[in-house]
């Protein structure tokens, strides 16, 4: 059996039952693909793990259909309750105290659980018709390009994984922000494509962003600092066209156009300079760069502005050695 399947409501209702019967799926959500499993099902969840290569201390995001379900799965605040009326469903994911009936495994042992209703109308009707919250982390292998076609998640995972439902490409194609709603001021522990402008602003306070060029995460586990890496060294680079090798194959991600001379056999990937646009295809051009093996990939570093703010953060970890 093909493991790509094409999104109807046949093949997502097997998907559902798959999820309840504790199997992996592999589905669209608006950000990247996900590797979904029963977050209810500690022995689901495990597999998860070992098909990702994923150390047990990363904690999962669990994926709800509805804001009914929030309240059994953690303990929202009132500011968790502004910002879900506000971008739910959609890229952005609360950390919020657990529920008990949340597994430890989901949480990596943690008292908090991250949690978000996705946009995507496929990932809806999976968990509508599964009727469990699926936990999901990205749907590669550990500390590799996150997928955001079917076809990225068949290259990366296994034969562990059996069905990957295919819905196109994801059209914000960076994952979610996540931001943790247990400390004061809430902290952005991922930057994603809701911004902490946004965020502050319908919060009406500030919002701390350790996220700048330069600065670690401490509380997200997931934030190491390589993550999101090709297996060509990738460098960035602010002047791109001084700075080809004479030597080795190149190849170039960039939004500016090149000088008329630039060494032949050199591979230019172009990329709109407008943040949506670049980050819903940043990451299919890092497959497809990385797919020739070459020795380098150059990247065009991207403005220092407010709106390019995740899209420097998953350039500057890809380029993370
Ligand atoms: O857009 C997304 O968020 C995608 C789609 C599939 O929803 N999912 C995703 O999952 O990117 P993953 O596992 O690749 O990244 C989840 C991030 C990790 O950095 C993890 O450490 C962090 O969220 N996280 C999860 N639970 C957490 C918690 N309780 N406290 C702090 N960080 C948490
Ligand atoms: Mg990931």
């Amino acid at each position: 059996m093909e493991r790509i399947v094409s999104a109807d409501p046949l093949t997502i209702e097997r998907a559902a039952r798959w999820i309840r019967e504790g199997r992996l799926v592999a589905f669209p959500t608006e950000t990247v693909y996900g590797l979904g499993a029963n977050a209810l099902d500690a022995d689901a969840v495990a597999r998860i793990f070992t098909a990702k290569g994923r150390p047990a201390t990363n904690p999962l995001i669990v994926h709800i259909a509805d804001i009914d379900t929030l309240d059994r799965i953690a303990q929202p605040t009132e500011d968790a309750r502004r910002l879900a009326q506000a971008f739910w469903p959609g890229p952005l994911t609360l950390v919020l105290p657990k529920m008990p009936g949340v597994p430890d495994i989901v949480t990596a042992g943690g008292e908090t659980v991250a949690v978000r209703i996705p946009s995507h109308p496929i990932a809806l009707a999976l968990l509508r018709a599964a009727g469990v919250p699926i936990a999901a982390p990205s749907a590669n292998r550990s500390e590799s390009i996150s997928p955001t076609r079917a076809e990225h998640v068949a290259r990366s995972l296994g034969p562990e994984l059996e069905m990957i439902l295919d819905g196109g490409p994801c059209d914000v194609g960076l994952e979610s922000t996540v931001l943790d709603l247990t400390c004061d001021p809430p902290a952005i522990l991922r930057p994603g494509m809701v911004s902490a402008e946004e965020i502050a602003a319908v919060l009406g306070k500030r919002v701390a962003t350790g996220h700048r060029d330069g600065d670690g995460v401490a509380k997200s586990p997931g934030q190491m600092l390589r993550h999101y890496a090709p297996s060509s060294p990738l460098r960035l680079s602010e002047n791109i066209w001084c700075e080809i090798p004479e030597t080795g194959r190149v190849s170039i991600l960039a939004y500016t156009l090149p000088p008329d001379s630039i060494r032949p056999g050199t591979h230019i990937h172009f990329l709109p300079k407008l943040p949506n646009p670049y980050a819903a295809n940043l990451y299919s051009a890092l497959h497809a760069l990385d797919a020739d093996h070459p020795d380098l990939i150059l990247v065009q570093q991207v403005p220092d502005t407010e709106e390019w703010t995740a899209v420097r953060d998953r350039l500057r970890r890809a380029s993370a050695s």
